[in-house]
């Protein structure tokens, strides 16, 4: 266990030791004056490096290379997988400086255990908080015994609703939670796909470190994002539930209360999955969903046909805890080989294995 000078002020290497019954490590030179250059042997006897919190602070040292300290001095040393589990202010987490250095290491190979929204040590809520430790032992050996069915594969996935704003103040929404598509996403990840996400507003979060989420509010957005990542993208499952239309102009200032009635001009926004259809590649497979509330069946295989995509998720709003808002859903799988697969009630993360089985077995992966 290792403490950087800034942790000391929280908690004290005796109360560490003693609660973990292991040796803590406080200052660089308690390491490299030891005669077997310690240091190195810290970082040969590791498995892996876990950083939580992760700091502004060591982020920022990780990613230039000082190593000033007993853990940044680790890290440079380090050659197994690394952790970090930013933790900080809303503020500084949004900081430019600070995103900058997390995409540098996560673009040298560290996995980020993304932090939530929530109650932070500086006394305000926002995002910055650390996901709870349990979740992260979860996501740490998930990450380092996942079974290898999706490892090289890159998965696109959308989630959520789309937000298309009338002013400054409001916006045309729906009610999708996202949770259909974050349980895709962390399920591909746990069978060791490199997942991006790309979602909607949702206080969803994901600590898997194979989860790269992008947030986004329009549909706009959302399709700018999905065409920069699909080229590179094995599979692409669009589980968000995409504005159809959004406001012609978005008012400057907020629409003030006058006439009776008020009329509000839409126009179409471009359908993400039928965009991504049309540039797909022999290699790339996309997954649709379907959400009917009637004539389920036949809506559905229309828009596999339309859309000309390789499998459609049915979901019908007429199954009783199905659907949006539900933490259970009910999915129908149809393929363009003509195979039509309905399952059960059941809860989300299992409806996603399901759904992620069926891929697999569309692909032909059985590694
Ligand atoms: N979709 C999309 N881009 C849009 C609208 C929808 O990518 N602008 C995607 C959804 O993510 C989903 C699929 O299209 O995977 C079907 O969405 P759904 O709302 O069921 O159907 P629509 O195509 O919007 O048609 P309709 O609303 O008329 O049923």
């Amino acid at each position: 266990m290792v403490v950087t000078p800034n942790a000391l002020h929280f908690v004290t290497p005796l109360s560490l030791q003693t609660l973990s019954q292991n040796k803590v490590y406080t200052d660089p030179f308690q390491i490299l004056e030891n005669v077997d250059v310690e240091h190195i042997a810290l970082a040969e006897w590791a498995d892996a490096l876990v950083v939580a919190p992760a700091t502004a602070n060591i982020i920022g040292k990780f990613a230039h290379g000082i190593a000033d300290d007993a853990l940044s001095t680790l890290f440079l040393a380090c050659s197994k997988p690394v952790f970090l589990a930013p933790a900080m202010n809303t503020k500084m987490l949004h900081h430019p400086a600070v995103q900058q250095n997390i995409h540098t290491l996560r673009q040298r190979g560290c996995l980020i255990l993304e932090s939530g929204a929530g109650y932070l040590a500086c006394g305000t809520t926002g995002d910055g908080r650390m996901q709870e430790p349990e979740q992260l032992c979860d996501a740490v050996m998930q990450a380092l015994t996942r079974p290898a069915l999706f490892t090289g594969k890159k998965v696109l996935i959308t989630a959520g609703p789309t937000y298309e704003p009338i002013d400054p103040v409001r916006f045309i929404g729906n009610f999708s939670s996202g949770l259909m598509g974050f349980r895709l996403a962390e399920t591909f990840a746990s069978l060791g796909a490199d997942v991006t996400l790309v979602t909607g507003p949702t206080h969803l979060t994901t600590a898997l470190p194979n989860i790269h989420r992008i947030n986004v509010q329009t549909a706009a957005q959302m399709l700018e994002a999905c065409q920069k990542e699909f080229p590179s993208a094995h599979i692409a499952v669009m589980a968000a539930a995409v504005a159809d239309y959004t406001p012609t102009n978005v008012a400057p200032e907020k629409i003030k209360k006058s006439a009776k009635t008020l009329q509000i001009s839409l126009q179409k926004t471009t359908d993400i999955l039928a965009t991504l259809c049309k540039q797909k590649t022999k290699n790339q497979c996309v997954v649709g969903f379907a959400l009917e509330t009637e004539h389920e069946l036949e809506n559905a295989k229309a828009k596999l046909k339309n859309k000309k995509a390789d499998i459609i998720v049915l979901n019908s709003l007429r199954n009783e805890g199905a659907g949006f808002q539900h933490a259970t859903n009910l999915v129908t799988l149809i393929d363009k080989n003509g195979n039509v697969q309905t399952g059960e009630l059941k809860d989300k993360s299992e409806v996603a294995e399901d759904i992620v089985r069926y891929i697999a077995d569309y692909l032909k992966i059985t590694k």
